[in-house]
């Protein structure tokens, strides 16, 4: 859809979820911030990547890889210095400013690992805001605001303010108030960092849910791999690039629903050590000529890559090996 579909207050309905998910395409994007003086930081250096519209992704990667930068080249916070950023049929790095406020409005729900909520408004009011700035009727505001907070099971906290709930709870509302304008794009930073196992469990099936059950295009930030292993694919983040990309079975062999950190860590731990030892005796196969130059260079790529794909994560979630 072009931006001026999305900017239609009627399409905003009080009890549903209307809009699906869009294509994202991101194309050799750069982003250079100057910090005065000459002095340059190149956080993104001509990143490239696709998400396919209702699919859920993760960005991983070490802290100042660019993750967060990434997310706010997507969600129109900030312009590239260079390259494109594509979300549906809108061309976001070539929009002005005035119409990047409207798609950061219409287009995008943003979560913040900080849950930026409206400390003298409760639950409900903070809801309805973006609601207003994009005109939609106040009956229809207050509807779906209740309505919204009991999708992420707050039915009964609608009129507490963020101080009088707890972190799990506060990133719910915020969760709720992404929501709001039923964007097709979801992209969250960090979502889970603040919080506790349990909470985090919640937020993460909330997230996912929003990509399985009704098509939104999820894109989310992390350094859990709880929430990883739960996204169809993920993107492995390096120095401003994207160093690998993933998918879950291929790291966890498809049990990952009672992972936990450390285990997921164990799991990945031992795969990387069964990989090696099969690299070990490819090359030992390969010296007594039992097989042929060309199987073993197919095997030894093929292997390499898995071993460099574990690291990676292993690296990511703090584990060097
Ligand atoms: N507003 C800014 N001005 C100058 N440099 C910045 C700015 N924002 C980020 N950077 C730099 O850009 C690089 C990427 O930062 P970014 O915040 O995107 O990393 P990140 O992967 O989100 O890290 P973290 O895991 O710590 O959140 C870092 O070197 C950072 O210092
Ligand atoms: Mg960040």
């Amino acid at each position: 859809m072009s931006l001026s579909q999305w900017l239609k207050p009627e399409r905003i309905k009080p009890e549903s979820f209307e809009s699906s998910g869009v294509e994202v395409r991101v194309e050799e994007v750069v982003k250079i911030y100057k910090l005065g003086r000459g002095i340059e930081v190149q956080a993104l250096r001509g990143l490239t990547l696709r998400v396919d519209p209702g699919e859920a992704v993760t960005v991983m990667g070490p802290s100042g890889s660019g993750k967060t930068t990434l997310l706010n080249m997507i969600g129109g916070v900030d312009y590239p210095t260079g390259g494109r950023v594509i979300v549906g049929r809108i061309r976001v790095h070539e929009l002005p400013e005035n119409l990047l406020e409207k798609y950061r409005l219409g287009v995008v729900g943003y979560i913040f690992q900080a849950f930026n909520l409206i400390p003298v408004l409760n639950a409900v009011e903070n809801v309805a805001i973006p609601m207003i700035a994009f005109g939609v009727p106040r009956n229809i505001r207050v509807k779906r605001a209740k309505w919204l907070l009991e999708q992420v099971g707050l039915k009964e906290r609608m009129i507490h303010r963020p101080s009088e709930l707890s972190g799990g709870e506060q990133q719910r509302v915020a969760i709720a108030v992404a929501l709001a304008n039923d964007p097709p794009l979801i992209l969250a930073d960090e979502p889970t960092a603040e919080l506790d196992t349990s909470n985090a469990l919640k937020i993460i099936d909330l997230l996912v849910k929003l990509s399985r059950e009704h098509g939104k295009t999820v894109i989310v930030s992390t350094h859990d791999p709880r929430i990883a292993v739960r996204t169809n694919r993920i993107f492995m983040l390096e120095d401003g690039r994207i160093k690998g990309v993933h998918t879950p079975a291929e790291i966890t062999g498809g049990g990952e629903e009672l992972l936990t950190t450390e285990s997921l860590a164990d799991l990945l731990k031992q795969k990387l050590a069964i990989a090696e030892k099969q690299l070990e005796e490819l090359v030992a196969s390969y010296m007594r000529r039992e097989i042929g130059f060309e199987e073993f260079d197919r095997e030894y790529q093929r292997i390499r890559g898995v071993i460099n794909g574990l690291k990676e994560l292993l690296a990511s979630m703090g584990y060097h090996q």
